[in-house]
């Protein structure tokens, strides 16, 4: 278990402007993981930072920890017109994330910012709190079917097939909810054809729909994506936001088809778009490499390198722990933070010793069942008459 200790070596790592920042966003995710009032504090305190993309990763961890300690520090992002855009953003869609309704009132106020993105977050965040309040997160759509164990903006639409749910999605009529329902509706699917329908996407509506959808396609690593992804980043004009969100997707998924892109835009003019680029770098360099852990700010901390390959590893950027190999996205919150402990003598010791029972028990089953057949056909049957 991570003590006391670690926990602020690993929020120092986070808060020092002097790491490099691909290293504190493993210690940002290493956090995140581990949760509790501490981590909280570490994270909290790195809003003074000047990286645009950094502390609006760390709206969108407190949000994904669903800790209601955190409900202060976001309130005072989201109403601090001196942070980024993208930063208030993330605070407002953290707070509407952890579900409290207190903060209900605040979201209505900022659903009118002059920020279009701040506002239509928190109009997203206001639907989602009533959502919740009126039961929805209850019963059958509590379980819906997200293999990403992530906290979304707005819960999947019902089951309709792939072509109405891209109708749904690029309707530029409907409500931003309803459009962001059959986004994670199609994600949920998780087919080709979903991922193209939902690249698509990224030619419609406004920026901040753009980036989320950048956001859910990062989540699902499907190479399909790559070409719209790499088309986004590329596109002159785009929202830095978007770019960023394109950029982060085409790390996360890793192929090789990613890498130039992401290489070009290392040194774009946008700040945000150059630090994306910079942390999809070294996603890419994790889904690529036998490391076991993305979020591996203990296993550094410790001196562990930690490197196994073809193992269940860990997805940093969203709590995906369904996946067999747990590639590099930050935005899945992967509930193994301490998943380098599960290679501890003690441990191995136990599941030998449990896989060796069980093997043990199936042979003298097997052996009694194969001893009584042996018996009975060597006995004289009765006839019946
Ligand atoms: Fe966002
Ligand atoms: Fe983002």
């Amino acid at each position: 278990m991570a003590g006391t200790e670690e926990v602020k070596a690993v929020g120092a790592i986070l808060a020092n402007p002097k790491e490099s920042l691909t290293t504190r966003f493993r210690a940002l995710f290493t956090l995140r993981n581990l949760g509790g009032a501490e981590a909280i504090e570490w994270i909290s305190r790195t809003f003074e930072d000047d990286s645009a993309l950094l502390k609006h990763e760390l709206a969108y961890c407190l949000g994904q920890m669903q800790d209601e300690r955190a409900l202060p520090i976001l309130e005072t992002v989201l109403k601090d017109t001196t942070q980024e855009p993208m930063v208030r953003h993330e605070a407002g869609e953290a707070l509407g994330a952890i579900g409290n309704p207190k903060v209900l009132d605040l979201l209505k106020q900022y659903s009118e910012d002059p920020v279009v993105e701040v506002a239509e977050t928190c109009q997203l965040a206001v639907r989602r709190l009533e959502w919740l309040s009126g039961g929805g997160g209850q019963g059958e759509e509590a379980v819906d079917g997200n293999p990403y164990s992530s906290v979304d903006p707005a819960p999947p639409a019902p089951r309709k097939s792939v072509p109405e749910l891209r109708a749904q999605l690029l309707c530029e009529t409907l409500p931003l909810f309803e459009r962001y329902r059959a986004m994670f509706a199609l994600r949920n699917l998780g087919t080709e054809e979903a991922v193209l329908a939902l690249g698509d996407g990224l030619q419609h509506g406004g920026a901040l729909f753009r980036h989320e959808i950048g956001y859910v396609l990062g989540q699902m690593q499907h190479e399909a994506s790559v070409p719209q992804l790499r088309a986004a980043l590329e596109r002159a004009g785009e929202s830095g936001m978007v770019r960023h969100e394109c950029a982060e997707a085409l790390g996360a998924i890793g192929a090789e088809a990613c890498l130039a892109a992401l290489r070009r835009f290392r040194g774009d003019a946008e700040r945000v778009v150059k630090e994306s680029c910079e942390v999809a770098l070294d996603m890419y360099e994790y889904e690529n490499s036998g490391q076991f852990q993305y979020a591996d700010g203990l296993q550094r901390l410790r001196g562990e390198h930690l490197t196994i390959g073809g193992a269940e590893r860990q997805d940093p950027h969203s709590l995906r722990p369904q996946k067999q190999r747990s590639p590099a996205n930050p935005r899945t919150v992967c509930s193994l933070p301490l998943v380098g402990n599960m290679l501890h003598p003690v441990m191995i010791a136990i599941v030998t010793a449990n896989t060796s029972i069980t093997v043990l028990y199936w042979v003298f089953i097997l052996t009694e069942l194969f001893s009584k057949r042996i018996n009975a056909e060597a006995m004289p049957r009765e006839n019946p008459a």
